[in-house]
């Protein structure tokens, strides 16, 4: 008898034809997140659970899965699992690191050279028949080659965005839990990195201690010139002190790809030209998705068949 899994929204393929080789799939019909309640419903008699960032993994999820032996996160962050409850219950938890790391690294600089370009303000522009013709003072944005670029939180993302800043010859400052010796990037305080940087990235992972980890303080800290990007984790910043330091130019601007209470967007947010406003795409390519996919099949496969998954959230669990 095979496996039986539930996969909270259908993913691309050949991941699918790979799961119904090995498991029993029951898959959400609908192509929307399902609620709590529909998840619970679904997974007393699964052995694995195939869920989406936007699936609230909670304690009373996992209760509800008592037959379950591996949860597989279609997604590098865990946050939207219980983690604690998981690992009581010995159940692994799945993620997939490292295949995203490049998309979300170019999406972050795509944010970056927008929100300093004003390329989505002056496109509106152009669509709304206002250009006509080149002028001196037309959208002029920040220079981006050459300033300082702060990483908060140098893992795999945080690196590979630094190292796409060598091409715009800028100065790279970062800090982390622990200094990463990196040649061409300079370790440094969080209050030290808000102080130089022309240009704050975030890729700390969102966690008790990440929480609001950029607030009204660490606003006042930035220079008025610099822009804040996040392509993380909303709540790792308080949006609604950003809401303010945008209308009240405390900083030049940010470039959001996550929200604190996403889908939800802090309703001021929209009606600023100094943001740029992206729909948690950071992972988003046909190839990476692909990849996400079959790596997400691939981890709770394994975990069935008693070998190593690719990656694992609580790896204490194995041993
Ligand atoms: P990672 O390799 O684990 O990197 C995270 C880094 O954050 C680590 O280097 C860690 O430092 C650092 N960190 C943790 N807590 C910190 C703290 N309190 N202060 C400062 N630094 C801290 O993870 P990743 O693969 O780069 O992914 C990072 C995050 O990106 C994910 O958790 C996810 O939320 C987000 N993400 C978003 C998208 C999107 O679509 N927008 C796509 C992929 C990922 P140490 O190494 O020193 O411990
Ligand atoms: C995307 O946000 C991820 O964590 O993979
Ligand atoms: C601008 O188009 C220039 O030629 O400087």
């Amino acid at each position: 008898m095979k496996p039986n899994i539930f996969v909270t929204r259908m993913l691309p393929e050949p991941s699918m034809t790979k799961l119904k080789t090995y498991f029993n799939v029951t898959i959400n019909p609908d192509d929307r997140v399902l609620d709590k309640h529909e998840i619970i419903e679904a997974i007393p008699n699964q052995d694995a659970l195939l869920c989406l960032l936007t699936d609230t993994i909670d304690n009373t999820v996992i209760d509800a899965g008592k037959k379950l032996k591996v949860i597989s996160n279609y997604a590098v962050g865990f946050n939207n699992i219980d983690i604690k409850t998981a690992t009581a219950r010995h159940i692994p938890v799945c993620i997939t690191p490292g295949i995203l790391t490049n998309a979300t690294a170019d999406l972050t600089w795509a944010l970056i050279l927008a929100i300093a370009r004003r390329v989505v303000e002056s496109d509106k522009f152009t669509r709304e028949g206002l250009f006509n013709g080149w002028a001196p003072n037309l959208f002029l944005g920040g220079d981006v080659t050459g300033k300082t670029l702060g990483i908060v939180g140098m893992g795999r993302i945080g690196q590979a965005v630094a190292k796409r800043a060598m091409g715009f010859e800028m100065k790279v400052v970062y800090t982390s839990r622990t200094d990463k010796k990196i040649s061409n990037a300079q370790f440094v305080s969080l209050n030290e990195l808000l102080e130089v940087s022309d240009f704050v990235s975030l890729h700390t992972p969102l966690t008790s201690e990440t929480k609001h980890l950029i607030d009204t303080d660490q606003f006042h800290r930035m220079k008025k010139t610099a822009y804040l990007i996040n392509t993380t984790r909303g709540p790792v910043v308080n949006e609604l002190a950003l809401l303010d330091a945008l209308k009240t130019n405390i900083i030049a601007g940010a470039g959001l790809d996550v929200y604190e209470k996403e889908p939800l967007i802090t309703p001021g947010l929209l009606a600023l030209d100094n943001v740029v406003l992206l729909p948690h795409i950071g992972s988003a390519t046909v190839e990476t998705r692909t990849k996400m996919a079959i790596l997400a099949a691939e981890n709770a496969i394994a975990i069935l068949q008693g070998q190593k998954p690719h990656a694992i959230a609580n790896p204490e669990v194995l041993t």
